[in-house]
């Protein structure tokens, strides 16, 4: 049986659990996951312990549409067992569908939708969420198009990402002035080593009712226990991908927080994320996961430990946020 606990994404109706799934590997070069029966081990896995979020992009897989099609094929018939997220209009990649540049407009979102359900094999999308900020569109326009698709049961929930404090906040106000869908979630770099949320855009999210779903959570891994200041296992992503990572991380800090971990009894992972749930607005720790093994123990360190409010205060002593802003 599962012992995840579920919380409500931002002021919305939509629950999910406080540990989810980032899908970025499922496809990946090198990754258990690379292929499709890898996936699906990590998939049932995960629906097994209680994860029902499921954050994808239309971009991830290193093929544009292939990790929404992994998943597409590895959730036939379980398809209500989960909350489906997914992504559409980065700024930064190639995309099929024509754009000239305005990937948050009507034209752009219509099209693009239609792709992500064909891919995922469903009639509708739990939360579809804008990945980077569209400077040529007035959020007005993106906020009506993504207000029709929720009309038409095509998508149910709306969300953001990489957007800056003052654009959530604008969001929020267009949306409440125009009536209609409103984005319930934000996605934004947070964990230990990057707090700039920490300034603006937790404040905002909390007081705006816009629930976080922190990326890149476990920094790509580092904080799950397996790595010294010498490495670690070599068919990790960080290893095997951005070993850089290892090289420039503050070792005395991360060493003086294993040793807080080592003297409370618990692993790095379970307090990393028990210090994740425990901050303003997040709803859910999306970390990414190649192995049935590793969804195990990140389901079950849900509800392993949280933090008190001296614990919380030696963790910020360890990696204080003002440092963790400006020089990590
Ligand atoms: N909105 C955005 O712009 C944006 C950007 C980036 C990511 N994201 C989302 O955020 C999600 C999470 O980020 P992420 O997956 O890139 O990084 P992450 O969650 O910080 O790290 C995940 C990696 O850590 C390792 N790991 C996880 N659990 C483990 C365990 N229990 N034991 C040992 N190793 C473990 C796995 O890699 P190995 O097995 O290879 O070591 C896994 O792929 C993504 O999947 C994606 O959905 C969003």
């Amino acid at each position: 049986m599962s012992d995840m606990t579920y919380r409500t994404l931002g002021r919305s109706g939509l629950r999910v659990s406080t540990v989810g799934l980032g899908c970025n590997n499922f496809g990946r070069p090198g990754s258990a996951t690379e292929s499709q029966e890898g996936t699906e081990r990590v998939l049932h896995a995960a629906i097994e312990h209680g994860i029902t979020l499921l954050d994808t992009a239309d971009i991830y897989g290193y093929e544009y549409g292939r990790s929404e099609s992994m998943m597409g094929r590895a959730l036939a018939g379980r398809r209500d067992q989960v909350v489906i997220a997914t992504k559409f209009g980065h700024a930064d990649y190639d995309s099929p569908v024509p754009h000239w540049g305005s990937k948050g407009s009507r034209r752009y979102i219509r099209l693009a939708v239609e792709g992500s359900l064909t891919r995922l094999q469903t009639d509708w999308i739990d939360l579809y969420q804008l990945h980077t900020p569209d400077p040529t569109t007035p959020i007005d326009e993106t906020l009506a198009a993504l207000d029709e698709l929720v009309g038409e049961g095509k998508i149910r929930y709306v969300g953001h990402s990489n957007l800056a404090a003052w654009q959530l906040v604008e969001a929020e106000h267009v949306a409440r002035q125009r009536g209609g869908a409103r984005f319930v979630s934000a996605q934004n770099e947070y964990s230990l080593l990057t707090r700039g949320a920490d300034r603006e855009l937790l404040p905002a999210a909390e007081a705006m009712g816009v629930g976080l779903l922190p990326y890149f959570p476990l920094y790509n891994g580092l904080f799950t226990g397996k790595f010294t200041r010498q490495g670690g296992p070599a068919d990790s992503r960080i290893m095997r991908q951005r070993a850089h990572l290892v090289e420039n991380a503050p070792w005395d800090r991360i060493e003086a927080y294993a040793a807080f971990c080592d003297e409370r009894g618990t692993g790095m992972l379970e307090a990393t994320i028990g210090w994740l749930l425990s901050r303003p607005a997040i709803a859910s720790v999306i970390a990414g996961a190649t192995t049935p093994e590793q969804i195990a123990q990140n389901a079950a360190a849900a509800d392993a430990w949280a933090p008190s409010a001296d614990e919380l205060a030696t963790i910020e002593a360890i990696f204080p946020t003002n440092e963790a802003l400006t020089s990590y």
